[in-house]
């Protein structure tokens, strides 16, 4: 499916986005690991989201829709069922990494694929801290690439050091903690988002923090009712919308704003953006509230490692917006971001490129020399929801029309995009 985009100014007006897709997708994993029903509103329509949901069905789960709430019966006391099949988790690298480690100690004999994107991502990061703990795990190719096929086993806390900034391996590994005998100790190298560690205290699990550092005391979690915040990554596709395009003043209510997320609006501000966040009453869960964005001038900046660890969905979207700064903007230690959906850096650098963008290539990152005005021209997503957005935003600020191919990609994470994007007043085709 293609999407045709045209220069728009300004966009305007209040929009929500979809809940958050990285807390939906540990919502309901650890519901099902649960004892009791979890209720839970808000959870994200996202394609991937449907991956967790659908896997966690093919293991027994009973999940429910009532209007707007989802209702999860966990399985702490019963444990999951033997399905029939592989688990598919689709283009979702967290649900496979997430469920590997929830299945390691559960007494079946899984095999959890995905599509061929899922297929090429690494999941040796999620192995070797699993096998110390006792799993048995095996990849497809001795590459750490899926299938995965999981065996349950008694498992042993660990301490362990993460060799990569990703809280999905930290997720895992916790989650395989639950039902370990022992505590399991991880440290990270740069703190990642804490999704799991609040939805496990939120649960009465046993966790202790202290800065990179993370202890949970196994146990079984104990049904909650969640009300899912929007999620800022998306809110983040429409705050640089309003951003690139002249005259727009937009807010995004009831949006996630857990500070592990929060730097890309950070690293919006270091650039000049005129952006304003405020805070609801704190629930003692994730914090939530909206962000005001108006268009002005933007400047260049520098990013290191640990900006794009805790901005790592958004660092396309900086490069664009880099497009239209003043200066020459650096993008260095991102190298994870050739490990997501697609090789990003690459992706990115070509895609924009392609519409004129002055950009470059590095290994472990990108140099973007702004301001540089953008052309229309046929992008593709690269099979990539975060490119095929940020390629949208790009046909908003360019001459003439862009056409992105694979538009279709967009409902792994923001189904709708289109539509909101039309309310606040862009113009496609
Ligand atoms: C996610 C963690 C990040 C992020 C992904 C969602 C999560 O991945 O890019 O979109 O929900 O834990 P990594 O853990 O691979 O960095």
């Amino acid at each position: 499916m293609e999407a045709v985009f045209l220069r728009s100014s300004p966009l305007r007006g209040a929009m929500s986005v979809p809940g958050d897709k990285s807390i939906s997708h540990r919502a309901a994993i650890i519901g099902a690991l649960s004892r009791g029903t979890s209720a839970i509103r808000n959870y994200s329509p996202a394609a991937d989201c449907a991956s967790t949901l659908d896997v966690l069905r093919q293991l027994g789960v009973d999940i429910s829709r009532d209007a707007e709430v989802l209702h999860i019966v966990g399985r702490a006391d019963s444990g999951f069922e033997q399905p029939v099949g592989p688990l598919n988790a689709g283009n979702s690298g967290t649900t496979m990494r997430l469920l590997a480690g929830a299945l390691a100690s559960q007494p079946l004999d899984i095999t959890i694929t995905g599509d061929d994107s899922l297929l090429s991502r690494p999941m040796d990061r999620i192995i070797t801290p699993l096998r110390i703990m006792g799993a048995s795990i095996e990849d497809s190719d001795g590459e750490g690439h899926p299938p995965l096929h999981v065996q349950g086993k008694e498992l042993s806390g660990i301490e362990y050091r993460i060799p990569v900034a990703s809280a999905q391996v930290k997720s895992a590994v916790l989650i395989a903690g639950l039902r370990a005998s022992g505590k399991t100790t991880l440290i990270e190298i740069v703190p990642t988002r804490d999704h799991t560690e609040r939805m496990l205290e939120r649960t009465f699990i046993e966790i202790k923090r202290e800065g990179v550092i993370v202890t949970i005391e196994p146990g079984i979690p104990e049904a909650r009712d969640l009300d899912i915040p929007g999620d800022v990554s998306s809110a983040a596709f429409l705050v640089a919308a309003a951003l690139l395009c002249p005259g727009s003043d937009i807010t995004i209510p009831s949006v996630g704003l857990n500070p592990t997320r929060t730097m890309f609006l950070d690293l919006l501000k270091q650039m000049g953006a005129d952006i304003e966040v405020t805070h609801e009453e704190d629930d003692g869960w994730e914090p939530r509230g909206s962000i005001r964005a108006r268009h002005g001038q933007l400047s260049a900046i520098k990013l290191a490692q640990e900006d794009v660890a805790r901005s790592i969905d958004e660092v396309t979207l900086v490069a664009l917006l880099a497009t239209q700064a003043e200066g020459n903007t650096e993008i260095r230690g991102a190298h994870e971001l050739r490990h997501k959906e697609s090789d990003r850096i690459k992706q990115t650098v070509d895609s924009l490129g392609a519409l004129g963008a002055c950009i470059e290539e590095t290994e472990d990152g990108m140099i973007v020399r702004g301001p540089c005005p953008l052309h229309g021209a046929t992008v593709s997503a690269g099979r990539d929801h975060r490119i095929a957005m940020m390629l949208g935003l790009a046909g908003l600020v360019a001459e003439g029309r862009t056409t992105v191919n694979g538009w279709e990609w967009t409902d792994i994470s923001f189904p709708g995009f289109v539509n909101v994007l039309k309310e606040l007043g862009a113009r496609l085709e």
